[in-house]
């Protein structure tokens, strides 16, 4: 498993923590940046990770910024891309088994880092239900077409 990431500024510091947290684990994470405290633009960091999950770059993607709200809505401006800002582990894990959520955005100004790492913990771990599930995530898919 590959997990792509992405930050603006306001989610540089969480993104690290992340990507400690994974690496530790033995998962290979491919960091698409912001790299710095440089005011950036959140669009830019959601619409990019959520193109890498698309062309198959990496398998899911965590997207964070101060609130993961503005990077997430980017990113669901993807084609492909079922991004949902999570900010409890009960939701995270829903988020794969019942929407297939390719990617999740979080908040580094809103949450804790030891209740963000649990959210990906839980998100990581949980597997798509399939079967009904399906029929409804194709609905919202095909909402793109
Ligand atoms: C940047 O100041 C902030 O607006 C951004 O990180 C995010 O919270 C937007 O949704």
């Amino acid at each position: 498993m590959v997990i792509g990431l992405s930050s603006d500024h306001g989610g540089v510091n969480l993104k690290e923590r992340i990507k400690m947290h994974l690496e530790a684990k033995g998962i290979k994470v491919i960091d698409y940046g912001t790299n710095g405290s440089e005011s950036v633009d959140y669009p830019d960091y959601g619409k990019l990770l959520g193109e890498k999950v698309v062309d198959m770059e990496v398998d899911l993607g965590i997207a964070i910024c101060g609130t993961g709200i503005g990077i997430g809505l980017a990113a669901n401006k993807v084609k492909g891309i079922r991004c949902a800002n999570l900010s409890d582990t009960y939701s995270a894990k829903m988020a794969k088994r019942h929407n297939d959520c390719n990617m999740i955005s979080l908040g580094e100004r809103t949450l804790g880092v030891g209740l963000a790492l649990e959210i990906v913990d839980a998100f990581l771990g949980a597997e798509f239900e399939d079967g009904r599930h399906s029929i409804r995530v194709n609905k919202i898919m095909e909402i793109e077409n």
